[in-house]
């Protein structure tokens, strides 16, 4: 299933405030999100969803945005730096062998995951660490781009997401994206 990884250059449109005139991404996250939460972000790109979140957790808590791309993570930072953000925003390096948040396990209240399982090679793996890394009643929002990802697609991740322990699936259509809401027990 897994495709080559987006260019780190798309990241500078990925993160363009062009694309809010499409998508509004505090309003996607606000429903799940509350100060204090710790969130886990894997795939963050340059921060679109980032710098949102990292509003809604302050104070005291925080975002843990892990990327396979160090220059996606630098132009996250920068951003991040220049929004006041950097106390509330956690970039880590994944690495090929997974994302590395072992030191997270049973912390994550809230787990956002968008457009970014069709470019992981191991979705089962990955769905894995996410469920590991929520609380027990920790929520996962997961949405693919619509067209480049198909339906057939998008219900075998959501297999491989309650394979891995998240339940309660509720599908969403976030500005036409495929979405669903999952709850770790
Ligand atoms: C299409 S971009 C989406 C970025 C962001 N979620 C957004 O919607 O603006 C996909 C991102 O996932 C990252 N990525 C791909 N495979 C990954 C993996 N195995 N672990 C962590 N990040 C990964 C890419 O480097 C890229 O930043």
């Amino acid at each position: 299933m897994a495709e080559r990884v987006c260019p780190w250059w798309l990241g500078f449109w990925l993160a363009s405030p062009l694309r809010k005139l499409m998508l509004n991404p505090r309003a996607v996250v606000q429903p799940f999100v509350t100060s204090g939460m710790i969130v886990l972000e894997p795939g963050p790109g340059m921060g679109f969803f980032t710098l949102p979140l990292a509003r809604l957790v302050a104070p005291g808590g925080r975002v843990v945005a892990v990327d396979i791309q160090q220059k996606m993570l630098d132009g996250l930072k920068r951003r991040a730096r220049r929004a006041g953000l950097q106390e509330q925003v956690e970039p880590r390096l994944a690495r090929p062998s997974g994302m590395g948040v072992e030191s997270l396990q049973g912390k994550v209240d809230f787990a956002l995951v968008f457009a970014m399982v069709h470019e992981v090679p191991d979705a089962a793996r990955f769905f894995r660490e996410i469920a590991a890394a929520l609380k027990p009643g920790g929520q996962l929002l997961f949405c693919e781009p619509a067209g480049h990802v198909t339906e057939s697609m998008f219900a075998e991740s959501l297999r491989l997401a309650q394979e891995a322990g998240l339940s309660d699936i509720k599908r969403l259509s976030v500005h036409g994206n495929l979405g669903a809401a999952l709850t770790r027990h």
